[in-house]
């Protein structure tokens, strides 16, 4: 019997020697030790020895299995080893290779200021209202105190798509609208940022360019006069152009407001002393503004009598090149990623 154990254990232990594969090692452990292995048979037909056998062999046989086992937990870790080698043998990582670069977009010029500017609205308790692009007659101008015929459609030269339909060239186009919309019995404060469009194109101007329009009313005695007017465009236009930015109002005219301004800011690049930004006049030509006509608070539902109120315009466009010291406003539109990467430095 014992013999019989021996040569168990010299086979097995060959065995497992001979394993280059896990698998293997497995039909081993099951041929050896598992319920119908060699040993476990030895161990049933123990009962047939002498009392005094059985403990003898009993730990022999224990022992072997010990031994058994240790032999396949070792050959298992060589194994494993093994292959963990040759996996990472195979799949090599050169760490030394320049990674692949992930070029990350930025926030367009345009859309800084258009957020800089909502914010700031918003902050001061004014709604953010949109209309649509391809706008009506009827509110382009109509609505606008500019009826057909009327000579200062030329101030704008228009893209019809129809004879009813063009492409909005002001957000003013939005004033009208908002005011129907509140149904002429409740205050407004809104700005409408977005795209309009006029038949131009240079330097300065392009076919599509984009407005801020902002329109306050409420009843006559409610901070809806020409100072407040003031004050608003002195806080819109320090926060974007500069603290020390003085405004300067000239009289001038828009159909749909009475009296009617176009307001300068001083130049923030010379500081008003005169450069070639502002032709050395040491003032910049910015927003138009004025107080709303009784004529457009009448056809848009509001009762003049009882209600007022202020309305100012300017272009985004012209504010970005300021701010960011643009010269040509073409580059705006025609997206060269070089020009759009500068942009990342202001990224918060
Ligand atoms: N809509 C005018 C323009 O495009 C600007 C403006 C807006 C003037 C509001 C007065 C009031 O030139």
């Amino acid at each position: 019997m014992k013999e019989k154990l021996e040569q168990i254990y010299k086979e097995a232990k060959e065995q497992i020697e001979k394993i280059d594969m896990t698998q293997g090692l497995n039909d081993l452990k099951v041929k050896y030790l598992g319920k119908k292995g060699e040993l476990t048979e030895i161990l049933k037909g123990m009962g047939k020895l002498s009392p005094e056998e059985r403990p003898k062999l009993g730990s022999i046989v224990n022992e072997i299995r010990d031994s058994i086992v240790e032999a396949i937990e070792t050959k298992e870790k060589e194994l494993k080893q093994k292959e963990l080698n040759k996996k990472l043998e195979k799949e090599k990582i050169d760490v030394t290779l320049p990674a692949t670069k992930i070029t990350r977009g930025s926030k367009h010029p345009i859309n800084r200021v258009i957020e800089e500017i909502q914010d700031l609205f918003v902050s001061m308790g004014y709604d953010v209202i949109s209309g649509p692009e391809l706008e009506t007659d009827e509110f382009c101008f109509e609505r606008l105190n500019l009826p057909k015929g009327h000579p200062a459609r030329d101030m704008q030269d228009s893209f019809y798509i129809t004879n009813e339909y063009l492409l909005r060239t002001q957000t003013s186009a939005v004033q009208a609208r908002t005011m129907l919309d509140y149904g002429g019995n409740k205050p407004i404060r809104m700005i409408c940022t977005g795209k309009t469009y006029r038949r131009e194109d240079d330097a300065t101007h392009s076919h599509q360019f984009n407005q801020v329009e902002g329109l306050v009313i409420d009843e006559k005695d409610k901070n809806v006069s020409l100072s407040d007017l003031k004050g608003t465009l002195e806080i819109f236009v320090r926060k974007m152009l500069g603290e020390k930015t003085e405004l300067r109002f000239r009289p001038s005219y828009f159909p749909f407001t009475e009296p009617s301004y176009e307001v300068d800011v001083s130049c923030f690049k010379c500081g008003g002393k005169g450069c070639n930004l502002c032709k050395q006049t040491g003032w910049i030509e910015l927003l138009g503004a004025g107080i709303v006509h009784p004529n457009v608070l009448k056809m848009n539902g509001y009762d003049p009598e009882k209600y007022g109120g202020f309305a100012f315009g300017t272009g985004i466009d012209r504010l970005a090149m300021f701010k960011y010291g643009i010269t040509d406003m073409r580059y705006l539109y025609t997206n060269d990623v070089r020009f759009l990467k500068q942009f990342d430095r202001f990224e918060k």
